[in-house]
């Protein structure tokens, strides 16, 4: 899987990464990436990040270079919370600290998610080990920007809502039963699905999945797919199967997919993306013929 995940790294880089009115060409200098003339001793080294900056959601964004002493083991958050401490580019220029999100430093809570060197990662997990002394950092794709790292990943909860990925907990049903038994065997392959994390990486990755919001019909993405999976075969969750199944037979549903498998190759949990559609291809044809005849 390491192997996949480089060559789609690769893939992203040789694409390049744009934003608005800004593209990493603006940057001049060794590609990021490629080791440049060693910069001290390999257990401490000093890194070149090259940050795209936005100061506001409105405002043009804008490139800048720091200089950071790494230790061993640093990871892209270490260096980021090192640089806040002491904000000054590489032309002496002592400037705002950059904005960027973590919390729970162990690939849990998906917060720290950007591009790396041109790739969706979350910066918590993504080792300087793995990276060139020159590194460029900018914010997650396809959601609008806060300022600088920091993005507004509403647009991914607004898909979750879309295809309710929730189990209620009151409804018609009776609740005093005993508890639903589910098998080792469907317990093992639901968890998958449980760890996603909504770091929204899988959406960054998806050419299906649009720019921005628009009118918030287009294609629903990978990761609110993947819950579907999961909460269908929920002992609860089913009790709203044909909703959901409804909501991604209608437009920007499944159909959208465009099966490029980006997803599945760049999502940090490992999560069966391209599985779970699969399967939901199956249930809701099952749905349409229920639609058509009854049942
Ligand atoms: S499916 Fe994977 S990549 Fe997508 S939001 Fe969940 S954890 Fe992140
Ligand atoms: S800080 Fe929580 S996933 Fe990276």
């Amino acid at each position: 899987m390491n192997s996949v995940r480089r060559a789609v790294r690769l893939a992203f880089e040789a694409a390049g990464s744009s934003g608005a009115g800004t593209t990493s060409s603006a940057v001049v200098g060794p590609e990021p990436g490629t080791r440049v003339a060693p910069s001290s001793t390999p257990e401490r080294r000093t890194v070149e990040l090259r940050i795209r900056r936005q100061d506001a959601p409105d405002t043009a964004p804008y490139w800048q270079r720091f200089r950071v002493a790494a230790k061993p083991g640093d990871n892209i958050v270490s260096v980021l919370r090192a640089l806040r401490l002491d904000p000054v580019t590489t032309d002496g220029e002592r400037v705002d600290p950059v904005a960027f999100e973590h919390n729970c430093m162990e690939e849990v809570c998906g917060a720290c998610a950007m591009l790396i060197d041109g790739s969706p990662r979350p910066s918590c997990s993504t080792l300087l080990a793995e990276l060139g002394d020159v590194i460029r950092l900018e914010p997650l794709p396809k959601f609008p920007v806060v300022r600088d790292l920091m993005v507004d990943r509403a647009r991914l909860f607004a898909g979750l809502q879309r295809v309710q990925a929730w189990v209620r907990l009151d409804g018609p049903w009776v609740t005093h039963e005993r508890a639903p038994r589910i098998s080792q065997r469907q317990w093992a392959a639901d968890y998958r699905y449980s760890r996603c994390m909504s770091c929204g990486i899988c959406l960054a990755a998806c050419p299906q999945f649009p720019d921005s919001a628009g009118d918030g019909r287009g294609f629903i993405g990978p990761s609110a797919l993947a819950q579907v999976r999961l909460l269908n075969a929920h002992p609860l969750g089913r009790y709203d199967k044909t909703a959901r199944l409804h909501a991604i037979m209608a437009e920007g549903g499944l159909t959208d997919c465009g099966n490029a498998q980006n997803c599945v190759r760049v999502c940090p949990k490992e999560i069966p993306l391209t599985t779970a559609i699969g399967e939901l291809g199956r249930q809701t044809t099952l749905q349409a013929l229920k639609d058509l005849f009854g049942g």
